[in-house]
């Protein structure tokens, strides 16, 4: 096997290898610092150790691992991704970046460059646990505040509770934040979507990210009898909830470029017999214009009001993240093309539709994002995958850029 045929391999079995570290069996989900993140700290701190890096577990249960530079005065690079998943991820989602970030240092051979390499392993980019995402790349700019911290997971556990759960100290979030100047942050990621695949190519170069609302719903009605209560005079709330859903399908069909997206409900008191008298419904809202997301979330909670009032029945919302549209840094992303174009690969640019912990970083220094093809576009699934070729295209890419980094 040619050598780039192996280290591709070796990269994509080191992802299923870790994707096998689950909450749950026979499939993957890995919430933020849930047991198995400790098996995958394990690993990673092996590859990085066995490189010559030095590895610390940051007090957001980020691992984080230093190859120093030639010249310890050089702001370092930091080039991560995440370890958490959704429930019934696949193997490559966040995971990929930071296996990457380490195969890229293992091929330096032991050769310093002049400025350092930082790989950071966050803990926590999807949301899952807490409905808030980014909390471990927040913990690095010092944004993961005590708002955050004091969130609650459905058992009632607080993020500050999950820290010290895991045996780590929150009042060590303060030495977690980045110090001084950094040359900037490089995250590779799969795309996630059909648009590489589409066209036949392997790598896009990110320009932007687009922009995310996540909200919780609650419609309240009245719990009563299946069997005895006459429709009109019910106060169903999943019947509310579910002509809501649909209208936000048809929001989002009917606004370009709009994604809207109720991805979880829960019914109480959840029997076949009650009619449901309280329903908790989630809303992601993506778009690349920060307006129209805006707009398009105050229409769908304007719906939901008034859906609930013709119903009677009652609506409280909460908004659990307003991040705007990230530009990625003119500058890294020319250079990171030119990584492209040197490793012989055609370029092209493209934006994000899904969130990463880059948009995080970019508030501290500058950003730039590499995506490899999603075959099929599919993610947030076990079928989700990756080509060799693409990882090979991938390392090629990342190598020229880390060599001629200005
Ligand atoms: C992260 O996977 C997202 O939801 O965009
Ligand atoms: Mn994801
Ligand atoms: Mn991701």
């Amino acid at each position: 096997m040619a050598a780039g045929a192996t280290r591709s391999q070796q990269i994509i079995e080191r992802c299923l290898t870790l994707s096998r570290f689950s909450e749950e069996p026979g499939r993957t989900t890995r919430t933020f610092l849930s047991a198995p993140m400790r098996d995958v700290h394990r690993c990673l701190r092996d590859w990085m150790e066995r490189i010559g890096m030095q590895v610390e577990l940051d007090a957001a249960g980020n691992l984080r691992g230093l190859y120093p530079g030639l010249e310890p005065e050089a702001p370092h690079l930091l080039i991560g991704s995440h370890v958490d998943t959704v429930p019934g991820a696949g193997a490559f989602d966040g995971v990929l970046g930071v296996v990457i970030a380490i195969a890229l240092v293992e091929a330096l051979q032991g050769r310093r460059l002049r400025c350092g390499i930082e790989v950071a392993a966050f803990s926590e980019e999807e949301g899952v646990r807490f409905g808030v995402p980014f909390l471990g790349s927040r913990a690095l700019i010092g944004t993961l505040d005590s708002a955050l911290l004091a969130r609650c997971d459905q058992n009632g556990r607080a993020v500050v509770d999950a820290i010290r759960d895991f045996g780590l100290d929150p009042d060590y979030l303060p030495s977690a934040i980045l110090k001084g100047d950094l040359r900037g942050y490089l995250e590779f990621h799969i795309e996630q979507g059909p648009v590489l695949d589409n066209l036949d190519l392997p790598l896009g170069l990110v320009e932007a990210i687009a922009g995310q609302s996540r909200l919780e719903l609650r419609f309240d009605g009245h719990a009563n009898h299946a069997g005895t209560t006459p429709m009109p005079m019910r106060k169903d709330a999943l019947a509310g909830a579910a002509e809501w859903i649909s209208l936000v399908e048809q929001e989002a069909l009917a606004a370009p470029g709009l994604v809207a997206t109720v991805g979880k409900i829960e019914v109480l008191p959840g029997a076949g017999n009650v009619i449901p008298g309280e329903v908790r419904a989630s809303l992601d809202v993506r778009h690349a214009n920060d307006d129209s997301r805006r707009s398009a979330v105050e229409r769908l909670v304007n719906a939901a009001q008034e859906i609930a009032a013709r119903r009677n029945l009652t609506i409280d919302y909460s908004t659990r993240l307003d991040q705007s549209a990230v530009a990625c840094d003119l500058d890294l992303v020319a250079q990171l093309e030119r990584g492209v174009v040197a490793a012989g690969y055609p370029v092209h640019r493209m934006v994000s539709g899904a969130g990463h912990d880059a948009m995080i970083l970019a508030q501290r220094m500058p950003m730039a994002m590499l995506f490899l093809r999603s075959p099929g576009g599919i993610s947030h699934h076990p079928d989700e995958s990756v080509l060799p070729d693409d990882v090979e295209a991938a390392l090629q890419t990342g190598l020229s850029f880390l060599e001629n980094l200005t």
